[in-house]
């Protein structure tokens, strides 16, 4: 949840750290903080923005070459000054930053009580390094060693860098649960909780694994578990362009990246799909293909935009390969003793591979013997390492907090996967399994065409800036796009919106409908286009005002809705790709014309890594 960055090297520490927090502000931006080594250990922090904290920093410690910082999303304890990481222990010899959550902390707390150690903070990181340096002191140890017991102690997830007074070369850091990458440069390394601050000084990084520490010193980087047994740094070399983690251009990431759609969109299938060939291959399934072409069923656990492009598969599988799917919310299934039985096979959809319910549900479901499939976008993420296999998205990172791209990449996926399984179980003929396969090589195109219609929408949003509710309408493939179109409208513009199947609205919600409501209808021409009509002629009855998105050259719904939106034709199964453009584009202009932050909207964060 929150982003942490740390350097030792030659450079000074606080521009590579400044930079990198930067860069990371997605992931939580309540406050900032960071801890430089100068004769000492300096903290500042401050409530707010990473801009804001730079402006604190005194001349004197911008020598320093060692240094650790911190973004954070608040969970323990309001956003404030003195909530902010880093976080000194009681000699002030030691500071922490620390990304995740210590359950076990009041407890941990109540022993330091006793024995005298006053906190500044209401966090459980205080409490976290304070009990580090006490079991230093106790145990007559190593800060190594120190660190290793007490991680054998605390019970939670953890991303942490320790740094010390007495060992101005050395820093140390730990992960259980929560992500951390090492760059590994000549002589420096850089530590962060994904690569986006380091990418611009070096592609050589280590993936720490959950229960490893990371000992660097004196230019020198070990490894070891929880357990005290070393390990060998495993240097991976990645794949990313500074380009895509800079706005190139746009005023926001947000829009950059819905533009950014048509090439994810063909990138995802760049290499996998050939329908001229008759070619669909998913180079990370493969040992365990069988299992889910033979599947029973197929639960699919995801939250948030993740998880509304797992009703989107929902319907592609149940409709071509023939296997009963239930969409989960990660956080409910997790809780609810599901049944689960050996053999089952579970879809774990994930943007960030990062989020902790999603983690946890995988965790839950592969304990009872399930086979996970990971759809990650990020790679090297936890939760595409947990899964048994799974395909990547490859939309490039995506940093605005709401998320566009990585949902239409997550749907080519889905569809590709299910296509495959359609065609090796033979539940789709030959014929229409061709024809999907030409018609998702042109989604890229068709996706082009309707980012062309932005000035059309922005035109739209003008008039409707200020409304108090929006309610968001789809029938089969265009239901969840309605859910996902009335997600993006609120968590960018803090409009209260709706999503709902469209024949659903006479069971309650059409009470809310009067001249005020704008209703948006997502009314492509598909098999249910007719009930849709219909839902449309009841909106009207009520005055509700209609903003239809509607297939190319539809002439019947122009007639009565006040604002039509035309997208290109496609497959029926394939129109959310299309579909959910408008939309994106609307919540998009709505919010930046209501004066909000737009990548970063208020209490939100990137990903989730606290249930
Ligand atoms: C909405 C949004 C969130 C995420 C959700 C899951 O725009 O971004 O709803 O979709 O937090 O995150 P991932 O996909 O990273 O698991």
């Amino acid at each position: 949840m929150c982003g942490i960055v740390a350097y030792v090297g030659s450079r000074q520490a606080h521009e590579v750290i400044i930079k990198g927090l930067k860069r990371l502000e997605y992931r939580g931006y309540d406050s900032a903080g960071i801890a430089l080594h100068n004769n000492g250990l300096n903290v500042y922090k401050k409530k707010g923005r990473v801009v804001d904290l730079e402006k604190t920093l005194s001349e004197e410690d911008l020598n320093s070459h060692i240094g650790i910082g911190h973004t954070r999303w608040a969970t323990h304890g309001e956003p404030n000054d003195t909530n902010a990481h880093p976080h000194y222990s009681r000699s002030k010899n030691l500071a922490i930053i620390h990304n995740g959550i210590i359950e076990n902390y009041s407890v941990l707390k109540q022993e330091l009580v006793k024995k005298g150690h006053e906190f500044l903070s209401e966090t459980d990181s205080e409490v976290f390094i304070h009990f580090i340096e006490d079991i230093q002191i106790n145990n007559n140890c190593s800060l190594e060693e120190a660190v290793r017991l007490a991680l054998t102690k605390v019970v939670g997830a953890y991303a942490i860098v320790i740094m010390s007074q007495d060992n101005p070369n050395m820093l140390i850091a730990a992960r259980k649960g929560s992500p951390l990458v090492i760059g590994v440069g000549k002589d420096e390394f850089f530590l962060a909780s994904d690569a986006t601050p380091i990418i611009e000084y070096t592609n050589e990084v280590v993936y720490l694994n959950d229960y490893e520490i990371a000992i660097i010193d004196n230019n020198e980087l070990k490894l070891k578990n929880t357990q005290d047994v070393p390990s060998t740094p495993y240097i991976q070399t990645l794949d990313m362009e500074l380009e895509a983690i800079e706005k190139g251009g746009y005023e926001h990431f947000m829009l950059k990246e819905i533009f950014e759609q048509p090439r994810a969109i063909g990138d995802c299938m760049r290499g996998r799909l050939s329908a001229n060939e008759g070619r669909l291959v998913l180079g990370g399934i493969r040992e365990y293909a069988n299992k889910l072409v033979n599947a029973e069923r197929i639960i699919i656990v995801a939250c948030g935009t993740s998880w509304h492009s797992g009703l989107v598969a929902e319907y592609f599988f149940e409709e071509f390969c023939r296997i009963p799917v239930e969409v989960e919310y990660a956080s409910e299934f997790r809780y609810r003793n599901p049944v689960i039985n050996e053999g089952d096979v579970v879809f774990a959809i994930s943007q960030s591979g990062e989020t902790a319910d999603t983690l946890a549900a995988i965790e839950l479901a592969k304990s009872k013997g399930a086979i996970i499939f990971g759809v990650c976008n990020v790679v090297g993420s936890s939760i595409s390492r947990i899964s048994h296999e799974g395909a990547y998205t490859h939309a490039g990172p995506e940093i605005g907090v709401a998320s566009t791209k990585a949902f239409t990449a997550q749907l080519t996926v889905l569809n590709m996967i299910a296509l495959r399984v359609a065609h090796q179980k033979g539940t789709i003929t030959e014929r229409r399994y061709h024809e999907l396969l030409v018609e998702l090589e042109n989604i890229p195109a068709k996706v082009e065409k309707a980012l062309k219609l932005d000035d059309q929408i922005k035109a739209i949003s003008e008039r409707f800036q200020n409304a108090r509710n929006f309610i968001y309408l789809g029938r089969g493939y265009n239901f969840p796009v309605a859910l996902e179109g009335a997600l993006k409208l609120k968590e960018i513009s803090y409009i209260h919106a709706e999503g709902y199947p469209a024949a659903e609205m006479k069971h309650g919600p059409i009470a809310l409908i009067d001249e005020e409501m704008p209703v948006v209808f997502i009314a492509t021409r598909d098999s249910s286009y007719d009930k849709v009509v219909s839902n449309i002629q009841e909106v009207k009855a009520r005055k509700g005002k209609v903003i239809a998105v509607v297939t190319e050259g539809d002439a019947l719904i122009p007639q009565m809705a006040e604002f039509v939106i035309e997208v290109p034709k496609t497959d029926e199964a394939l129109m959310p790709m299309v579909s959910v453009i408008p939309l994106q584009l609307l919540s998009y202009h709505i919010a930046v014309m209501r004066g909000c932050n737009v990548d970063q909207p208020r209490n939100l964060a990137k990903s989730v890594t606290v249930e």
